[in-house]
């Protein structure tokens, strides 16, 4: 008689009930680990949904306050703000706008919040670069870095606990860190955008923040999709010059990018961003009956997370916040 061979139970014994999974989860997901950006409007009478990037909405600074609440509620306790002036130019950029909106943010949260801004000069000037340019429309290194560090002492002035610089410029790192050093705001810190590559996917945010370059591209300061090396060198240079916290951006099409910066870097905390275009891509998805959106975006944090950032900045964070508390 032939005796039917039988296979006994391996792998699919660590995956055999619920408890048991939660049990062996390689990547265990904490609240506290989600960032939420939000974006607010000098000028703006009251808050609109923002169509390109459904459910995020375009804040002032009465809404901010009560949506910060709510996502303080959910669990989420760091968020990375987006100031957008109502004014665009050239030269002599006023952030008073932006201060008064740091300095009530912390009056009303204190040490409940971790408050990142967004240091670029992208939603500032005319041309929507995130320098300053030329007459040949060549993005100037040097004074785009030096108003980007009188920017970020204002910023950490009115009380900003990270700055987060995406400008790209070559410098800016140090720049910055020596003159929060030089006004004894050592305790600042800075999340540099380190890695962060010239992409399609911020197509919604560039609606949003009104920063749609006027004229050519972002190539000649972001980093070209198709290069390791440069996506390396730029995260080892930032990291030299005093960074705190270095990021991927954008985060699913770079998590080969993410998982060799924190090999290289482990001992820094790495931050992914998950752009607006990844974002609401699912959201499109979700929208024609593909697939659930709560479930594909928590898969997606999940992947970041596999891959190697300790943090994830997300238009889902106060969304998906609570089940990660
Ligand atoms: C500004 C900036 C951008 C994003 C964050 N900061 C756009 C860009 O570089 O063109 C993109 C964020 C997103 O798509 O969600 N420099």
């Amino acid at each position: 008689m032939n005796k039917e061979k039988t296979y006994p139970l391996n792998l699919r014994r660590s995956r055999q009930n619920l408890s048991i999974r939660n049990l062996l989860a390689d990547v265990q997901l904490s609240s506290s680990q989600l960032i939420q950006p939000y974006f607010v409007y000098q000028g703006l009478n009251e808050s609109e949904e923002l169509k390109a990037l459904s459910g995020q909405r375009q804040h002032t600074a009465d809404s901010l306050l009560k949506e910060i609440e709510v996502g303080l509620e959910n669990k989420i306790n760091s968020v990375l703000l987006f100031i957008i002036p109502n004014k665009k130019s050239f030269h002599d950029f006023d952030y008073s706008f932006d201060t008064n909106i740091i300095e009530n943010v912390k009056r009303n949260f204190g040490h409940d919040l971790v408050l990142m801004t967004d240091i670029c000069l992208c939603s500032h000037t005319q041309d929507g670069h995130c320098g300053f340019t030329n007459k040949q429309g060549e993005i100037l290194n040097d004074p785009s870095v030096k108003e980007l560090a009188r920017k970020s002492l204002q910023f950490a002035q009115a009380g900003v606990d990270v700055l987060a610089p995406s400008d790209m410029m070559d410098s800016r790192i140090a720049a910055i860190r020596n003159i929060l050093n030089q006004n004894q705001l050592e305790k600042t810190l800075i999340m540099s955008y380190s890695s962060k590559f010239s992409s399609h996917f911020y197509g919604p945010f560039r609606e949003a923040a009104q920063s749609t370059p006027s004229f050519g591209d972002r190539k000649t300061y972001q980093i070209d999709p198709r290069n390791l090396k440069d996506a390396l060198h730029s995260s080892d240079r930032d990291a030299l010059e005093g960074a705190d916290i270095l990021m991927v951006k954008p985060a699913l099409a770079y998590l080969d990018i993410i998982s060799k910066v924190k090999s290289k870097h482990s001992h820094l905390p790495l931050a992914a961003y998950q752009v607006s275009g990844e974002y609401q891509g699912l959201k499109l998805m979700a929208e024609h009956g593909l697939l659930d959106f709560d479930l594909a975006l928590k898969e997606t944090f999940y992947s970041i997370k596999r891959a190697g950032a300790d943090l994830i900045i997300t238009y889902g964070a106060n969304r998906l916040g609570k089940e990660f508390s």
